[in-house]
């Protein structure tokens, strides 16, 4: 209990940790593509994004980030190591040990947002970085927004040797999470079968996927290329050179169609020719319909 400071969902957890071991000014280093709320909570905060390529695959380029390192003496990583936002990459266990190895021997935070590690497709969930702490300089993240509902706002953070300062940031900003809200949460997990919930989610994931990425190759043109991730709901589709995914974007919604944009993922805003997709939702005909529509759309593009 020590170790853990409860929430209003992740975010508040990512939020705070990284409050608590950055100053405005601070480099902080973040992958490219990364999670835009990361983009949006460091410009807010007044620090400066280090961008550092990522692999679709297996996550951050660790040569690449200890190079950003030395150059740029940054007190923080914020990273996705399991099924990361855009991409759905997971980073083999032996990498996350090499990861943590080299932001501890450099003595900076690794802040580790693991919202969707619940949502693996393998036999069984990924351990984070976290697993690999020694030192304490791992700050986890995690929430039930991604595995059970995002509305209840109960997140956590085990923030290692920041604890207190997290705790405190906590106190200072919201005090504490809704009781009422994490109480219900307690019971559920206690009598309401959590696990079972979760087993039927990650199949029900895993399926939708396959539909999506089989419609992604029936109806997109020639030269898009798609991810496969082993879990969470994103899939991050790349797109012929030269199409325009803003621009992609504003017409699918003019049809109902909601995707998001490869910049938005980017302080530069690159990955001007990529979409992400959600396959969060039941597949159905009218989601076959949409994917169709927009292969015409990029088509046309
Ligand atoms: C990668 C990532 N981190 C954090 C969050 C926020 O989680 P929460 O709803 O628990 O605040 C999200 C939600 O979209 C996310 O995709």
């Amino acid at each position: 209990m020590d170790d853990i400071v409860i929430t209003n969902g992740a975010l508040e957890a990512l939020n705070l940790c990284l409050a608590a071991v950055t100053r405005a000014g601070d480099a902080v280093v973040v992958e490219s593509p990364t999670f835009y709320a990361a983009l949006q909570s460091l410009e807010r905060m007044g620090l400066q994004a280090i961008e550092v390529p990522t692999h679709p695959r297996e996550g951050i380029d660790l040569a690449a980030l200890e190079a950003a390192i030395v150059r740029h003496r940054p007190k923080a990583c914020w990273l996705m190591t399991t099924f990361q936002n855009p991409l759905g990459s997971l980073m083999p266990e032996a990498k996350k040990k090499a990861l943590v190895a080299l932001t501890t021997g450099h003595g900076v935070a690794l802040i580790e947002d693991d919202v969707y590690a619940e949502l693996y497709f393998g036999d069984q969930r990924p351990l984070p970085a976290k697993a690999f702490d020694t030192e304490g300089l791992v700050l986890h993240c995690g929430s039930f927004s991604k595995s059970l509902a995002p509305g209840y706002r109960i997140g956590w953070a085990a923030p290692g040797r920041f604890t207190r300062a997290v705790a405190r940031h906590k106190l200072t900003s919201t005090l504490s999470a809704s009781a009422p809200a994490q109480l219900a949460l307690a019971l559920y997990l206690e009598r309401g079968g959590f696990d079972k919930h979760l087993r039927k989610l990650r199949a029900a994931l895993m399926a939708q996927q396959a539909a999506f990425a089989q419609a992604v190759g029936h109806y997109f043109p020639a030269g898009t290329r798609a991810t496969r991730p082993e879990g969470g709901y994103f899939l991050w589709v790349e797109l012929p050179e030269g199409c325009d995914a803003l621009h992609i974007h504003r017409q699918a919604l003019a049809q109902g169609i909601s995707v998001a944009p490869g910049p938005i993922f980017s302080a530069s805003h690159a990955f001007t020719n990529c979409l992400r997709l959600n396959y969060g939702h039941a597949w159905s005909a009218r989601t076959e319909q949409a994917l169709a529509t927009l292969g015409q759309i990029v088509a046309a593009a």
